[in-house]
């Protein structure tokens, strides 16, 4: 086990991580198109409710096993509970994020090629058609979109390989303030758009008739990967706190960020959507059809504010995948540099190019491999609805189970309250622990299997 491990250079620091890798494609990409599908207000109800009841005491007890054990997502069980077999579940935990980033890195490229377009001025005075037109025509190419795949795996990798402080620390201390300024410009413009009006009230009016079982459970699978949970990263990123970091409290921010950011990439892009007559439900494409149609709009009266905001949104959407994505690979490197003999640099290359090979399948399914269908999904659905609605509530389950009741109490609370110095913290432990033995495991495992009972 490496002997100097490094750790985050202050609180700060140690928040903007949590947030550089909660806040993502998750809250830009992937939860907007999910509100669009399973009908909007409802959707959002349920997953701001499992993300405080569910989600949050997963991330306290990831953030408890990391840094107790100050090791990676394996290595902290066997530390932990050295004669147990919990490590092998924790390998889930170390495999599952790679799976993830294996597709993440697909929709990272997408975002990448966004921003190559807005910055040639390519979403303004179009033909609307070819507008909307082009997503469909660059995801289904073979090519194109493999080229910038490739160049977004590559960057995730050179940023992880330089480390956790002037890797990591360094990229997301700045890009992540900057994101919420950003977001917030976008999310101005857009609802000011005229007919924006009834995408704010399909956001605000909750339609509960919409809401299947497969709705509920994909409101907490939502829940978790927005947080980034059950996948070993924030146990990962929480094995480098310092001894006098609250646990509790940067849960609770990251939390409240991850939230806050989900809904204002929601305000910035149903409002949009509408505003555009377009339709909501209309899938991973969400995003990338709606979104330059609308500054394709807008750039017939003010093309250079519509080029400028087009920029700023793709490279919003590139920045937080970025930060998300080195997340994801550093728990595989984190695992592999220390419990292999092989270095922080040859495991980030190994593990970034297996993840890069394997993610050109995903990317071809939406061209080439189209016919492929797994269950009636594409292969880039299928391993999506794998990871969040499937490992991702596992994962979780292993961390809240350890934690509620495996790990001694008196190391669990001395985490949670900094050996009893954190007053707060002390007071409201015991509905911590309430919620982590009881409430947590068998919410998680309920909703899990809500699609396959009702
Ligand atoms: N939370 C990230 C997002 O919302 O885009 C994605 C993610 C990162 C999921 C890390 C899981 C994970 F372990």
């Amino acid at each position: 086990m490496a002997q100097n491990r490094e750790t985050f250079g202050s609180h700060f620091a140690v928040i903007m991580a949590m947030a550089g890798s909660a806040i993502g494609l998750g809250n830009i990409w992937r939860f907007p198109t999910l509100v669009g599908q399973y009908g909007g207000a409802a959707f959002v109800l349920l997953y701001l409710v499992f993300s405080f009841l569910l989600a949050l005491p997963i991330f306290y007890c990831e953030a408890i096993i990391g840094r107790r054990s100050r090791a990676n997502a394996f290595g902290a069980f066997r530390k932990l509970d050295p004669k147990g077999h919990w490590h092998w579940l924790g390998l889930i935990t170390v495999v599952a994020p790679l799976l993830i980033l294996s597709y993440y890195n697909v929709v990272g490229g997408w975002s990448a090629q966004y921003l190559f377009k807005s910055l040639a001025g390519d979403f303004v005075g179009r033909e609307e058609a070819l507008v909307t037109g082009y997503f469909g025509q660059f995801i289904s190419s073979a090519w194109a979109p493999l080229l910038v795949h490739a160049i977004f795996a590559g960057a995730v990798a050179l940023i992880v390989v330089s480390g956790v402080k002037s890797g990591i620390e360094k990229f997301t201390k700045w890009t992540m303030p900057m994101l919420f300024v950003l977001i917030l410009v976008i999310v101005v413009y857009s609802v000011c758009l005229p007919g924006a009006g009834a995408g704010v009230s399909y956001l605000v009016r909750p339609d509960l008739s919409k809401l299947s079982g497969s709705a509920v459970a994909s409101a907490m699978g939502q829940a978790f990967f927005s947080l980034s949970l059950g996948m070993g990263t924030i146990l990962t990123y929480s094995s480098y706190m310092k001894r006098q970091d609250n646990i509790a409290g940067t849960g609770f921010s990251t939390a409240l960020a991850d939230m806050l950011f989900a809904l204002l990439a929601a305000f910035a892009v149903m409002p949009a959507v509408f505003a555009g007559g377009l339709e909501p439900g209309s899938g991973p494409g969400l995003i990338f059809e709606s979104l330059p149609l609308i500054f394709n709009r807008m750039g017939a009266g003010l093309p250079l504010v519509s080029t400028v905001v087009a920029i700023l949104f793709f490279f919003s959407v590139l920045m937080a995948a970025l930060t998300s994505a080195i997340s994801l690979l550093e728990v595989g490197v984190a695992y592999m540099s220390e419990e292999t003999r092989l270095s922080r640099k040859q495991s980030t290359w190994l593990l970034s190019g297996l993840v890069w090979l394997l993610g050109i399948v995903w990317s071809l399914s939406f061209g080439p491999l189209a016919d492929v269908q797994v269950f009636g999904m594409s292969l880039f659905d299928a391993i999506d609805y794998t990871c969040s609605n499937i490992l991702m509530p596992i994962g979780g389950l292993v961390f809240v189970l350890f934690v509620g009741w495996k790990m001694p109490a008196p190391d669990v609370y001395d985490e949670y309250t900094n050996g009893g110095t954190l007053r707060f913290n002390s007071r409201i432990y015991p509905a911590f622990r309430f919620l982590v033995r009881y409430i947590a495991p068998v919410g998680i495992a309920l909703v899990a299997l809500t699609p396959y009972l009702f």
